[in-house]
């Protein structure tokens, strides 16, 4: 018994050898230490059968040729989970210099919102507050509360989308917003004077679309109502506007300009930043850029958002924010905006 328990431990030592994964080691495992059926596991059971001294000799010898196989396999065991996490550590390790992935790509912001973004930073340093309003108008605020009424050529000047039996009241006529400046009314009845306010947002005229023209393009409209409120404030803003887009040395040239709801109103140019007001390709050679309206409230528009106009004054303006984007990056078709294109999208 102690010849076949000295070849087991050989034999044991010798398979652990070349055992290559835990699978492996755990069939030999199974193979002397099974409970059934192990080999050593059958001898230790037959020991009880052996006379009193023999047990004692061959139970000493068999417990020391356990303990070594023990010994054995837990090393084994130690070997290989070392390796394992050699080699997990080699799959997982992270490679600093590997480009980033496609599947990583993150997403920005359209142009149009970068230029919203960064003016309402600036407006809100002014202490203006942003309003959305909303994108379907009544007929009231889009134009006859802004001294626009029904039969009023003026209303020829934007081509208008008409949108039927819509809301509480369908017999008042709703309109796609054609102007942000149909916020005017609406926050002079909501927050009374003073108030002052920027309405940047998505506005939408039945055109016959080309690379100057779309039917949806975005506007900033602003207005300031207070007492004491001047032509000379609404300048400031405006010249505060255009330095902060175009740079300290940018100048304001504004020159009258009909919109029913201001009086005077103003046509509001500055200085082209390509060519500094020499005439290049970008301002058709005048040397200037044409990039808001502007004036002050007409009293009937004061009117309708219940303002005393004996008290208060108020000025007005009103940003082509999708023609500053074109500007800003040199975009030379503006239906490119709205195309959801990504290979446009991307540039930005
Ligand atoms: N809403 C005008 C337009 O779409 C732009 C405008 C002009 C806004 C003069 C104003 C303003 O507030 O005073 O053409």
């Amino acid at each position: 018994m102690q010849s076949k328990l000295e070849q087991l431990k050989s034999e044991a030592l010798l398979a652990l050898k070349s055992v290559k994964d835990k699978a492996q080691l755990e069939e030999l495992e199974n193979k002397f230490f099974g409970r059934k059926n192990g080999e050593l596991t059958n001898i230790m059971k037959g020991l009880k059968d052996l006379a009193d001294d023999a047990r004692k000799v061959v139970g000493q010898v068999a417990n020391d040729v356990k303990i070594e196989i023990e010994n054995a396999l837990q090393s084994k065991k130690k070997e290989l989970s070392q390796a394992d996490w050699q080699a997990n550590l080699e799959k997982e390790r992270l490679d600093t210099t590997q480009p980033v992935l496609p599947k990583n790509e993150r997403g920005h912001f359209h142009p149009n919102t970068i230029v919203q973004n960064d003016l309402e930073e600036l407006f809100t340093s002014m202490g203006f507050m942003t309003l959305d309003g909303s994108e379907l108008e009544s007929d009231y605020y889009n134009f006859s509360a802004l001294n626009i009424p029904e039969t009023h050529p003026a209303r020829d000047m934007q081509d208008t989308f008409y949108v039927k039996g819509h809301g509480v009241d369908s017999n008042v006529p709703w309109v796609m917003r054609t102007q942000t400046s149909a916020m005017q009314v609406r926050a002079m009845q909501k927050y009374g004077a003073p108030v002052r306010a920027i309405v940047p947002g998505k506005c939408f005229r039945n055109e016959a679309t080309d690379v100057r023209h779309e039917h949806t393009f975005y506007q900033l409209e602003g207005f300031v109502v207070g007492e004491n409120i001047t032509f000379a404030h609404l300048k400031g803003v405006l010249e505060t506007v255009a330095k902060h887009l175009y740079g300290e040395e940018t100048q304001v040239r504004l020159r009258p300009k009909y919109y029913p709801f201001v009086e005077p109103g103003v046509n509001g140019e500055v200085t082209c930043f390509l060519c500094k007001g020499e005439g290049c390709r970008v301002c058709k050679n005048t040397g200037w850029l044409e990039i808001f309206g502007a004036g002050m409230i007409h009293p009937n528009v004061l009117k309708e958002g219940n303002i005393d106009s004996t008290k208060n004054q108020g000025f007005a303006f009103g940003f082509g924010l999708t023609r500053l984007v074109m500007l800003k990056y040199g975009i030379e078709d503006i239906r490119h905006l709205e195309s959801g294109d990504l290979k446009f999208l991307k540039q930005f």
